[in-house]
């Protein structure tokens, strides 16, 4: 069973934690939320400058906490794709010293296969094939998992992802950032059928629409007509019934659309994961509905959703028992696709 060091900084969480195969032995994240929330979104330049600062002193806590020094490492992990480059730089960077300094292994790790290994963060492990829905603030994508590291990507948001979607509307809510913990909070004792808003549909060249791609443009233009008609009629803003009735539609369109996609692939198991997957209405309904269809599900737990550094060790640990390593010299990719994410263990990667 492997045992690695594991580096998150693809965005605004710096994080770094110790993971022994599926255990988690030690992990930290010191998340940036507040000093972005001034600038209403992630800002790059800011972010890199915080990881900087806060990575040595998280690494010195995991590796304190789990009593597990460097020298006794497998490997040393860092999320190398995709993200903002100079984020990702300070990670991979870090890590890559430390791997030289201790003589260990490198292994780059995809940030999206990271997400997809966070639902093995469960005392059960998942075998065999399985659907995953990946929600988060970059990504909304449907997964077709065959094995570790093989991926067949089925759906896909054609404009936000699912969580800039949350961000956007909350900004328009005037609920702060990020947006989907306020939405939550919000939606909570709020009428999910409020207001009736539409489930933005991907239409196909050959006529139809595609039934697993997602569009949340249409539905943020709505959420604003809907506010701006509100508020030219003088009524205060009825926010909990807009915020329920959102979360609602985004639940919705997001799980009946994955419940299709897995009978028609013929896949018994449902995944979800990545930020938004922290959503307890999605959560929620995601249960209801494969219960209902008789399709097994699993979500990432609670903790695991939002970035950190625990659910890069758990993919690097798959890669090492595959024999994957990393060149030492290898670059960051801020947009490669997961499908490409094998290249970051050959010699002479695809970036
Ligand atoms: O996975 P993540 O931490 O970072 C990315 O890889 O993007 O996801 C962050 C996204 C943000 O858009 C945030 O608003 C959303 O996840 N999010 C939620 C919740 N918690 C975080 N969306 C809905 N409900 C939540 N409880
Ligand atoms: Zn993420």
């Amino acid at each position: 069973m492997p045992t690695v060091l594991a580096l998150e900084t693809s965005c605004d969480e710096s994080a770094a934690a110790i993971v022994r195969d599926r255990t988690v032995l030690a992990s930290a994240i010191a998340s940036q939320v507040e000093e972005h929330a001034r600038w209403g979104g992630v800002v790059p330049e800011i972010a890199s400058r915080r990881h900087l600062e806060a990575l040595p002193a998280l690494i010195e806590q995991v590796v304190v906490a789990s009593g597990v020094g460097l020298d006794a490492v497998d490997a040393i992990a860092a999320t190398v794709a995709p993200g903002l480059v100079g984020a990702l730089l300070v990670g991979s960077v870090t890590a890559r010293t430390l791997a030289r300094l201790h003589d260990r292994p490198f292994l780059g790790v995809h940030h999206l296969e990271a997400h997809l290994a966070s639902a093995q963060l469960d005392p059960e492990p998942l075998h065999g094939e399985y659907l995953v829905l990946l929600v988060s603030g970059g990504h909304t994508e449907l997964v077709r998992v065959d094995g570790p590291g093989r991926y067949r990507r089925l759906g896909r948001s054609h404009d936000d992802a699912a969580g800039e979607c949350f961000d956007k509307v909350a900004r328009l809510l005037g609920l702060g950032y990020p947006g989907g913990p306020a939405i939550e909070a919000m939606a909570r004792g709020g009428d999910p059928q409020a207001f009736p808003l539409p489930k933005g549909r991907v239409s196909l060249p050959e006529g139809g629409f595609h039934p697993y791609d997602f569009s949340f443009s249409g539905l943020k233009t709505a959420m604003l007509r809907r506010i701006e008609a509100l508020r030219e009629s003088g009524e205060g803003l009825p926010l909990a019934d807009l915020a329920a009735s959102f979360e609602q539609v985004v639940a919705e369109v997001l799980v009946e659309r994955s419940c299709r996609c897995a009978a028609d692939q013929g896949l018994n198991t449902l995944v979800l994961v990545g930020g938004v997957a922290a959503n307890r209405r999605l959560r929620q309904l995601l249960a209801e509905r494969a219960e209902r269809q008789g399709l097994g599900w699993r979500v990432a737990p609670l903790a695991w959703c939002t970035d950190n550094a625990a659910m890069v060790g758990v993919a690097a640990c798959q890669r090492l028992d595959s024999g994957c390593r990393s060149p030492i010299a290898l670059g960051v990719a801020p947009r490669l696709p997961l499908g490409d994410a094998g290249c970051l263990y050959d010699s002479q990667p695809c970036f």
